[in-house]
């Protein structure tokens, strides 16, 4: 499996939708997730794998109801649910006239589940998982999923580099300066029909490929769509985080230990880092 480019989805389909969406109403943020063609094109194509006669599925954090659209060609009906309520309101005007498609406002974690669907949709990603509620809410909605029920996205790879980092802090890649210092190795995956515990800790290691100074981890993950759909990092698909710690010097060949530790869900202030 290829990692390192991304995914090549079919962004000219996407495209047809074009005209629909801009006239859809959103919030400047759930504007960026449509403007996003590869993250689109990606849902687009796992969702259309769903060809046939199929009865419930749940859209979870459906912000401006793009995914739902998608669904309600496949799906008798769709329950979709968003916390945010100006993106409610968005996804209630532009879902007006699709009657498969039931919106309610609220926190997922709170919702009353009594029914089991075929499909849940659920994108609150961020990279490793970290910053958004994706593990917590899969946990608890999963329980509503029928055996032969599926989830899009269906997990996540995570890998990591040495870097030497610019930055002080955790970021993202946007406009960052980081040189790299050791291959990419992929440390952790999840599907998500497993049950997956927030809790993860690890020791990475590295070799080093040049001398100099390593001051971070540079985490990249991509995302399992469906089985033949993985894509990699895009402007608003987990874009790769960046993420510090006291700098050591190295030389080439040096193996370098690092500890890596965060709750999936509680946030980039969770993440801890060390060189042992
Ligand atoms: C990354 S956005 C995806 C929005 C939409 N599915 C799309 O693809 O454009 C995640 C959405 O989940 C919503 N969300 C986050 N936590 C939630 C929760 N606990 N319950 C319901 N919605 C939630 C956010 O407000 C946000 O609109």
């Amino acid at each position: 499996m290829n990692l390192v480019t991304h995914m090549t989805t079919d962004t000219t389909i996407i495209n047809s939708f074009f005209i629909f969406f801009m006239k859809f109403k959103t919030t400047p943020y759930h504007f960026d997730l449509i403007k996003d063609n590869e993250r689109l094109s990606a849902f687009w194509q796992a969702i259309k794998e769903y060809e046939g006669d199929n009865e419930l599925a749940y859209d979870l954090g459906c912000g401006s109801g793009v995914l739902s659209y998608f669904l309600s060609t496949y799906f008798k009906e769709i329950i979709s649910i968003e916390i945010n309520p100006a993106a409610f309101a968005c996804a209630r005007e532009n879902l007006a006239d699709f009657d498969n498609v039931n919106l309610l406002v609220g926190d997922v974690l709170e919702f009353d589940f009594n029914r089991k669907a075929d499909l849940i949709v659920c994108e609150m990603m961020d990279t490793a998982l970290i910053d958004e509620e994706e593990v917590p809410v899969l946990n608890q909605a999963k329980k509503f999923l029928k055996p032969s029920g599926k989830i899009i996205p269906q997990g996540v790879i995570n890998s990591a580099e040495l870097v030497n980092m610019e930055r002080e802090y955790v970021h993202w890649d946007e406009n960052a300066k980081y040189d790299v210092f050791s291959d990419a190795m992929i440390y952790s995956e999840f599907d998500f029909l497993d049950g997956i515990n927030p809790d993860f800790e690890a020791v990475l290691s590295f070799k080093a490929k040049k001398d100099g100074i390593v001051n971070g981890l540079k985490i990249t993950t991509f995302t399992k769509l469906a089985d033949d759909i993985i894509c990699g990092p895009t402007p608003m698909l987990n874009p790769p985080l960046l993420i510090p710690f006291d700098s050591k010097s190295v030389k080439s060949n040096d193996l370098i230990n690092v500890k890596l530790k965060y709750i999936m869900g509680n946030g980039i202030e969770s993440i801890k880092t060390h060189v042992i």
